[in-house]
């Protein structure tokens, strides 16, 4: 994981690096460092702690001034987060500095042979032997930076984006790039290198995001070279222009990131489904799967595979894509699926779901199945990522940047992409007929309004949240459809609040978890009006004669559930499929105002990240 930034022009870099930095942090926020070229010399500060403390310190012990410079911000793979394995590292001849995201698989046999040749080392890093061989390589073979960067890249295995110079040659900066995320903004005559583009969207809007195995000498006052690290041979930039703004990566008045991400759903939900859904002509249209139909058409069935709450998304796809479409689905952690030896067919349909589009197991998974023959659709987020690049085809969720770690929009678009596939499918195998499926189009135009609606149970919200907030476990339950909204919250609360939560099919409470249900116990229920809604209400029932705390999620004007629960929130009414969209805006709120009032960082939690690009 880790963020990288650097910069090369005619500004200052620390400020740029500082606070490309802090929008970094979501992927990862355990320690901070900044190396700054100041015509003289390398002026280097790194910091156990955030790019806050990164900041401080680096005021007070260096002269930040100059016009290169690169900054890291990290989670900690290799050695324990402190000073000294913070980012950036030196070579042994203090010439060379360098920046890491990623992992060097053979670091140790690397450092062993370097050792040996008379290098010494400092941190527990494999960033710091990756440095040293690159200067090791520019010794022996007698090569200028670039050349050196390619041929130690050669001799490693494993992931990384990094960023390099030598301050021999202050006017240039070397960039590669195999499994982590790099962009580079171009400007004019200045050149900003990123993790992702959030650091740079305001000077420029053109972008090169390298692909695996590329590299870049990014220098001044010439053009972009960009090299294949296997073979040397030339590879062709391709400048996009990026429609990102500055506003959406800022808080925009809210506390938290999480929060306003939580408010922008509804117009989120709206931005998947705009120009894919036409209830007045009755189509769904979706590039990615009209050029494909027939793979779907034909699947012997559909393999969903995913990490996190993308997962949980793909649960939710699964009731609906077996319900609707009559498909037979298998949802799996990527994490799982690419180790297991899975039989994977050439007419099975693979969905790869990740916000991000970087996640290191969804992406091997996605190897793993095009290797024997499958087709690939991706349902990423960010636009350009690795996911969507490596998949044969695929549908972006438009929820714009989501920079909270816990997810929120990129789980109810998710779900939202996967419906407009689902009922396009159905249509498609005659499994609804028209006036169902102008019915469903109509209903999910509607969804908006109706999350709205629920978002409008915040100020309750917040009372509950006091009543339960120093709770030590959670219980949340569950069936069909919104079981996995189940899941989704206990995560939710777990990943933000430290607290420890569970979620349960609501009838399965019986084969275990009914044990630890006593009167300090919360359990949060999903019981809305369709979907089992009898059979939830006896699951209640046994709840209550326990003394369990019952806090249920609701249909407007349930009359059943309130009689025996202690608090309810109310949801609009929908139809049942697409009632997760509903139900889990409130648990979103609830896990956010628990962490808030637990003094929890709640957009940056202790040791996640957003982009998970390690195994
Ligand atoms: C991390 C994030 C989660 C996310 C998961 C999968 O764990 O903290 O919020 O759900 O990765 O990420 P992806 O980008 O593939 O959806």
């Amino acid at each position: 994981m880790c963020g990288i930034v650097g910069y090369i022009g005619h500004r200052d870099a620390y400020p740029i690096i500082i606070k490309g930095l802090q929008r970094l942090e979501y992927r990862g926020y355990d320690s901070a460092g900044v190396a700054i070229y100041d015509g003289k010399g390398i002026n280097l500060a790194k910091t156990k702690g955030k790019v806050e403390d990164l900041k401080k310190k680096s005021k007070e012990t260096i002269s930040v001034e100059g016009n290169l410079g690169i900054g890291h911000t990290r989670w900690a793979t290799h050695g324990v987060p402190n000073d000294v394995n913070s980012h950036p590292h030196y070579s042994n001849s203090g010439d060379l500095v360098i920046i890491h995201n990623g992992i060097i698989e053979n670091y140790e046999s690397i450092k062993k042979e370097l050792i040996k040749r008379g290098y010494t080392f400092h941190s527990d890093t494999d960033t710091e032997v990756l440095v040293n061989l690159i200067e090791e390589v520019q010794k022996t073979e007698n090569v200028k930076l670039g050349k050196a960067v390619q041929i130690a890249l050669n001799q490693v295995v494993g992931a990384y984006a990094i960023a390099v110079f030598d301050k021999k040659k202050p006017d240039e900066l070397v960039v590669a790039k195999l499994g982590s995320p790099l962009a580079i903004g171009v400007g004019e005559n200045e050149f900003f290198i990123a993790s992702d583009a959030s650091p740079f969207i305001e000077f420029t809007n053109n972008a090169i995001y390298l692909e695996d195995e590329e590299m870049a000498i990014v220098r001044l006052g010439k053009e972009i070279k960009l090299r294949k690290i296997k073979d040397d041979s030339v590879a062709y930039p391709n400048i996009l222009e990026l429609q990102m703004n500055i506003e959406e990566i800022e808080k925009g008045g809210y506390d938290h990131f999480m929060l306003k991400e939580i408010y922008e759903q509804p117009r989120a939900i709206k931005d998947t489904y705009r120009g894919r859904l036409r209830a007045d002509l009755g189509v769904i249209k979706m590039a990615g799967i009209d050029d494909h139909l027939d793979k779907f058409l034909n699947a012997n069935r559909i393999i969903i595979v995913a990490c996190g709450t993308s997962w949980h998304a793909g649960l939710v796809a699964e009731y609906i894509f077996e319900d609707l479409a009559r498909i037979p689905v298998e949802v799996e952690y990527a994490s799982e699926f690419r180790y297991r030896n899975p039989v994977i067919h050439k007419d099975d349909v693979i969905i790869a779901i990740s916000q991000s589009g970087e996640t290191a197991d969804t992406l091997a998974a996605i190897k793993l199945a095009k290797e024997n023959g499958a087709f690939v659709f991706g349902v990423c987020n960010v636009v350009g990522s690795s996911i969507s690049r490596e998949t044969h085809a695929g549908a972006y969720t438009h929820a714009g940047p989501e920079i909270g770690v816990a997810s929120t929009k990129a789980f109810t678009t998710q779900i939202t992409v996967l419906t407009l596939i689902a009922l396009k499918l159905a249509k498609e195998k005659g499994k609804i007929n028209d006036s169902e499926f102008a019915e469903y189009l109509e209903e999910l135009e509607s969804v908006p309004g109706k999350v709205e609606k629920a978002l409008e149970s915040n100020p309750l919200i917040e009372i509950i949240s006091e009543v339960y907030k120093d709770s030590t476990n959670c219980l949340y339950l569950g069936r069909g459809y919104n079981f996995p909204v189940a899941l989704e919250g206990a995560l939710k609360l777990k990943e933000i609040s430290y607290i420890h939560a569970e979620g349960y099919p609501a009838a399965e409470m019986k084969h275990g978890p009914i044990a630890l249900i006593d009167e300090q116990m919360p359990v949060f229920v999903i019981a809305t009006k369709k979907g089992h809604y009898e059979k939830v209400v006896s699951n209640i029932q046994e709840i209550k004669s326990r003394k369990g705390k019952i806090i249920a999620i609701v249909t407007e004007g349930d009359v059943q559930v309130k009689e025996l629960a202690d608090h309810v929130i109310e949801v609009p009414e929908t139809f049942e499929s697409l009632t997760p969209l509903l139900t889990t805006i409130p648990l979103q709120l609830l896990s956010y105002h628990i962490a808030v009032m637990r003094e929890c960082n709640v957009d940056q939690p202790r040791n996640l990240a957003k982009s998970v690009t390690v195994e």
